[in-house]
Parts: structure tokens; sequence; C-alpha cells
């Protein structure tokens, strides 16, 4: 089936036609949405990736199942496992990888409407985007909370408490509280924070190209949002593995997901292959290798 000339935006279905793409029509609101995946290269297991990945490395925290890790009610009844694997996660002295960089200069073309992440890690921030460019979906540890009296803490306060080993789980220091002090990243159970939602409601109708680094899209709300964008807007998968697509039954219902490789697809694009090569290519097409080298060396 071709789609009508007015709606197919993409001269070809490949990330050389989605760089064409953003050379002639100069897309000035690209969203941008990534996973673990996009930081498993700065020393950061993913979660899902077959034994390498975190929920394939818990069995010694006896855990009914390893996303309980993240679950608010486990948490509740026993925080020590997720304190004990932030400790060994924490961030120490890890760098945006040349993916986080690339993303860095699609803001200084003046491309970039909004990066939205589902990592914690907060490299983002680390690649001198400004921070209102960025939204962690899923939170991050720049600010944590006691769960009792809601008392805020900074992220010196998390980190001092993370590297003190005989500190197994931090307690608030507020007189007569003493309650367990939670980073405000979102566990299974919570809410998103309130801005994921503000902004995505104002980003993902504007968006002229959706670009998705390094996730499996299986968490909600997160995943669903690649359906918020304009039905033709074009949207680039650069991951290892194959997600996002819809099932058969979920496309007769009309859940859409991803097209790729789907009979009439004229806008979505799966490049297989890891982050750091997909966003290299894509420089290299640009004419952005030059610059980019030297974003990742001052990094
Ligand atoms: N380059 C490209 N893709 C990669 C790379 C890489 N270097 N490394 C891993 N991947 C792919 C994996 O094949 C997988 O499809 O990235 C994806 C990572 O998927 P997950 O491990 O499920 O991570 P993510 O999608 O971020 O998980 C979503 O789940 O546990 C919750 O809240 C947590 O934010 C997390 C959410």
């Amino acid at each position: 089936q071709s789609a009508t000339c007015s709606s197919r935006k993409l001269r070809s279905l490949t990330i050389e036609g989605v760089v064409e793409f953003i050379k002639t029509e100069k897309p000035k609101n690209i969203i941008v949405m990534t996973g673990a995946g996009i930081s498993t290269s700065a020393g950061i297991p993913d979660f899902r990736s077959p034994g390498s990945g975190l929920y394939d490395n818990l069995q010694k925290y006896d855990l009914p199942s390893p996303e309980a890790i993240f679950q608010i009610d486990f948490f509740e009844k026993n925080p020590e496992p997720f304190f004990t694997l932030a400790k060994e996660l924490f961030p120490e002295d890890l760098k945006p990888t040349p993916c986080h960089y690339f993303i860095r200069m699609l803001e200084k073309k003046g491309l970039l409407r909004r990066w939205y992440t589902q990592n914690i890690d907060s490299l983002e921030y680390l690649t001198g985007l400004p921070e209102d460019k960025v939204v962690t979906a899923h939170g991050n540890h720049h600010t944590s909370t006691c769960r009792k009296c809601s008392t805020k803490y900074d992220l010196g306060w998390i980190t001092a408490k993370l590297k003190d080993k005989s500190c197994k789980v931090p307690h608030c220091e507020k007189l007569s509280c003493g309650g367990v002090v939670k980073p405000d990243i979102i566990f299974f159970g919570e809410a998103l924070p309130r801005r994921f939602f503000h902004c995505a409601i104002q980003d993902f109708p504007q968006c002229d190209l959706l670009l998705i680094f390094g996730t499996s899209l299986v968490v909600q709300p997160f995943a669903s949002m690649v359906n918020e964008v304009d039905a033709e807007c074009p949207r680039l998968l650069v991951n290892l593995e194959a997600v996002g697509r819809a099932s058969r039954l979920e496309e007769m219902i009309g859940t859409t997901g991803l097209c790729y490789g789907r009979d009439g697809n004229t806008r979505d694009v799966f490049w297989k292959g890891s982050c750091d090569e997909g966003a290299r290519k894509m420089a290299d097409l640009l004419g952005w290798d030059a610059e980019l080298d030297i974003l990742i060396e001052q990094g």
C-alpha cells in the first residue's frame, strides 16, 4: 500500500532516510525517548538483557520476583535489598556515552524539544544539556524523601549514606522520626512525576520526529508514549533487539505500537545495533562527527 505523497515523510524506511528527513525537513521538535540500553556502554547494566541484565542477577536478595526490588510495597516491608543494590549501582564517576552526547548535539543544533528518559543515572545532565530539556520519567537520585515525615534530603546526603558501608538503610535525622529515607526514583506502584505528564501533554502532539534509543518498551505508561505523536510523525528505534511492535491482536483492536516491517508502514524505522553505533552513524551522515568527537573528549 503506497501512502499518499503528502503523508509519507521518509523517502526510505532506513536510518539514512531519517537523517535525510532531518537534513531536508529540519524538524525542530524532536523528542528522544531512552532506556537503560543507552547507559550499558557507560558500565551500568540494563534490566532485562538475558544474563547481563540486573533482573538476572538478584538471586542473592532472595526476592519474590526480580522487579520486587523496585516495588514500593516490598520496599515498605524490607528496604534493605534495594539499598544494597543501590550501593553497588550508585553512579560513581560515570560518564555519558557517545549516544548521550549525540542527543546533546540535537539540542545544540536547536532540534531537540525534549529528552524523556527512564534512567535514574542522571547521565543526561552530565552532557551539559539545559535541565528543562530532560524529563526523568522514573525520577532520579537528585532528592530523597523520608517515608514517614516527608522531609527532603539532597544528593550529597544520600550519596554519603550509600557510600557509608556501616549504613544499611538511611534513616531520617529529624527528632523522633527515624523513618526510612528513599531516593525519589519511581518504584513500581508509585505515580510518575507530575512533570512527566505536564511536559508530555505539551510535547508529544508537537513532535515532528521521535527517536527511541535502548529500551525494551515494556514498562507503562512510558512505553505507550510512542503512540502519542502524530500519526504521520516518523519514529526511529535504535536497539539491540526488535521491540515495541504491537501484536497482531493489538493491531486488530487498534493499539498500534511501532509498525516497522509491517505492511502499509510509511514512517517507522528499526535500526538494529548499539546506541553508540547508531548515534555515530547518524552523526557521520549529518556531518556532525567532528563536533561530536570534541563533545565526547571534553566530557
Ligand atoms: N545499545 C542498544 N540497545 C541496547 C544496548 C546497547 N548498548 N544495551 C541494551 N540494549 C537494549 C536491550 O536489548 C533492551 O531491549 O536496551 C533494552 C533495555 O531494556 P530494559 O533492560 O528493559 O531497560 P528499560 O527499557 O530502560 O526498562 C524500563 O523498567 O525496571 C524498570 O524502571 C525500570 O526504567 C526501567 C524500566
